[in-house]
Parts: structure tokens; C-alpha cells; sequence
């Protein structure tokens, strides 16, 4: 098939996008590289610097390239930045996203999967998470991925569209080629491969008085790969009109503590931590409960055993370093 994959220069994208072409697919990749890499896109694939708000050049891209689906990663995506900025997220996630959606809708693509977040689910009451569970976001990140996932369930029903949102949990890991390179960075692995190497003077945990076995907040990480397989099952799943969301997680938690001695392990050396205050907004514990995909689209975590995850990023941050010169 000829996918669209927008935020195809980013972290999940790229990846996406490499899995995509192994499986035969054409890619054109759509991203302004607000915060997403050129080096990520795979060579393979066709690069449009382009925004996806952009209506005029989405209808060009989509017409003229004949695309079957759409993958959309492009968003504004850092927590605290949209809890001080919510205008830039709704700016992007919902008003750039629905011109796009519009332009799509014009060349008449109907086939779109989604890159909505845990963060839909707000606090949760309890665990693991089931998709009809109350979505109550905390922060504008949260919200405006909710309310797009509303615009795509609308647009089904009315026309015609199949849609699928996948709410991933904490996307972690890496593959040969890319890894993750946020900036700033927030997420914890590549946090502790910082602490480790020096780059910061030392990992923070974010409070250690929670109710969970050792007082740090529990998530479910799973593998990109792992995502992208979800991504490519969806493919098939595609071919009525209407809208579906699924959690993408493994059903188990790690806390943050449990991660920090993780990657000491697999690195093979100490990592500087310290207890700084808890984060506004950072529940005690979120964890998916995976079984819709599984049964509806046959999904498994594969890759995502947390070793396995943290090998994954450290040999990649260690090729890019070595790569790059620098030592660790
Ligand atoms: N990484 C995670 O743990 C995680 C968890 C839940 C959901 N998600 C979602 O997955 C998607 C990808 O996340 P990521 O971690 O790869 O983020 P990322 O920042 O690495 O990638 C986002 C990409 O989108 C591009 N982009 C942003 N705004 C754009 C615009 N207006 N037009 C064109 N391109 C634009 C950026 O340049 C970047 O390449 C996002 O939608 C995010 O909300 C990620």
C-alpha cells in the first residue's frame, strides 16, 4: 500500500516508517521537523517538509501520490509544555489535524490510524485501563488527543471513513537505526542513559511517596516495534467504514525505581539518582489492559520485555555516540 505517514521524522514515525517499507509498503513521509530528525527518515522513503496543516499541500501529496492510508504521529507531544502552552497543542493536534483530515477527506483517502495516549485516561480509578473506561485528561496534551479522537469518530460515521486510534502507553526502546532523541527529553530511559553517561548530573525520580509497592509510580512500557506491528495489523483491519481505539500496552507495570536498577544492570554501571518532589498531574499507576487489540487484531508484545527495551536503547545511543565521536 502507499501510506502516508506524518511525523515520519520523528521517534515512533521513523520507526513506523522502517517496519513499512520491510513489509513492502511505499512511504511518504509528511513532517516540518518541529522536533523530529531528517537522518530518522528512512532513505527508502519520500520526504515532504511540509506541515500537516497545511490543507493545499496535503490534497497535492495525497492526489498526486495516490495514498491508500494514513499513519498520523505529527503532534505536539511534551506534557509540561502543554499544561503552560495549551494553545500551541490545540493549534497542532486539533486545528492542523482537522485541516489535514479535510484535505484527505477532498481526495477521497479513507483509511487513517491514529496516535492518540494513555493521557486520554487522565487519572485513572483503577487498573489496568479498559478502552470504555471514564477519560478525564489532565492536561491539554491529553485533551486535545481526546477530542480528536472524537473528530475521527464523527467523520466515520458521517463519512465513510475507517479510523483507529491506538493509545499507547510509554513507547520506549529503539532499533538499529533510530531511538529516541527528544528535545528536551522527558522520557525515563534516555533520562537514566544521561545520567549515566554524565550528559546530566543525575536522574531525578519524581516523588517516592506514592501507594505502590516501593512508593514510585508504576507504567507499562512497551517496545516501538511492538507499536509498529500494531500499526501494520491495523492495515488489515481497515477496510469498513468506522472508528475503533485500543490501548497499546503489555498489561504490565514497572516502577520507576525497578527501571532505574534495570538499566544499571544492563549497562553495567551505577546511574546517580535523586527524590525530587512529585510532578502535578503524574498518576500513581498506568498500566493497559492490551486484550482488545489482542483479540480483535491478534497483536503480541513481542519485543517489549523491559531488558529487552533497554538493551534496544542502549546499544543504539551507544552506535550513535560512537558514530559521533564522543566517549562515554
Ligand atoms: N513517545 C511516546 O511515549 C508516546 C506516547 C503516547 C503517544 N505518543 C504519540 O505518538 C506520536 C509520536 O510521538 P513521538 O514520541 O514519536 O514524538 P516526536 O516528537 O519524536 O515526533 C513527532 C513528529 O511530528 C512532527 N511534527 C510535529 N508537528 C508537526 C506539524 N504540524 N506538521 C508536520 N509535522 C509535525 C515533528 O517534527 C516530529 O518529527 C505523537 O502523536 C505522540 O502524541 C507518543
Amino acid at each position: 500500500m502507499r501510506i502516508m505517514v506524518t511525523g515520519g521524522a520523528g521517534y515512533v514515525g521513523s520507526i513506523c516508517s522502517v517496519e513499512l517499507l520491510a513489509q513492502g509498503h511505499e512511504v511518504f513521509v509528511v513532517d516540518d521537523l518541529s522536533t523530529g530528525h531528517r537522518e530518522a527518515v528512512p532513505e527508502e522513503a519520500t520526504f515532504y517538509g511540509v506541515n500537516v496543516g497545511d490543507k493545499g499541500s496535503i490534497l497535492r501529496i495525497a492526489r498526486d501520490q495516490r495514498i491508500d492510508a494514513v499513519f498520523h504521529f505529527a503532534a505536539k507531544a511534551l506534557i509540561p509544555e502543554s499544561v503552560t502552552n495549551p494553545a500551541a497543542f490545540f493549534q497542532v493536534n486539533v486545528s492542523a489535524s482537522l485541516a489535514m483530515l479535510d484535505a484527505l477527506r477532498e481526495a477521497g483517502v479513507k483509511k487513517f490510524v491514529f496516535s492518540s495516549t494513555a493521557a486520554v485516561y487522565g487519572n485513572p480509578a483503577s487498573a489496568p485501563i479498559n478502552e470504555d473506561d471514564p477519560k478525564l485528561p489532565v492536561n491539554s496534551y491529553g485533551d486535545t488527543k481526546l477530542c480528536f479522537e472524537r473528530v475521527l469518530a464523527w467523520y466515520a460515521s458521517a463519512y465513510g471513513m475507517s479510523a483507529i486510534a491506538f493509545r499507547y502507553f510509554n513507547a520506549s526502546g529503539a532499533v538499529a537505526q533510530v531511538g529516541e532523541d527528544h528535545r528536551p527529553e522527558t522520557h525515563i530511559i534516555p533520562l537514566l542513559f544521561e545520567a549515566a553517561s554524565g550528559e546530566r548530573e543525575c536522574f531525578t525520580i519524581f516523588g517516592d511517596d506514592y501507594p505502590t509497592p516501593d512508593g514510585t509510580c508504576l507504567r507499562d512500557y512497551v517496545h516501538v516495534l511492538d507499536i509498529a506491528r500494531a500499526h501494520i495489523l491495523a492495515l488489515r483491519a481497515l477496510q469498513c467504514p468506522g472508528f475503533a481505539a485500543y490501548n497499546i500496552g503489555t498489561g504490565e507495570s514497572h516502577s520507576v525505581r525497578h527501571v532505574w536498577k534495570a538499566a544499571e544492570k544492563v549497562i553495567g554501571r551505577s546511574i546517580p539518582v535523586r527524590i525530587g518532589a512529585r510532578r502535578l498531574g503524574d498518576p500513581a499507576i498506568l498500566c493497559a489492559n492490551p486484550r482488545k487489540l489482542k483479540t480483535e487484531l491478534g497483536w503480541l508484545p513481542e519485543h517489549s520485555d523491559l531488558s529487552h527495551i533497554i538493551e534496544s536503547a542502549w546499544a543504539w545511543k551507544q552506535a550513535r555516540i560512537r558514530s559521533n565521536g564522543i566517549r562515554v
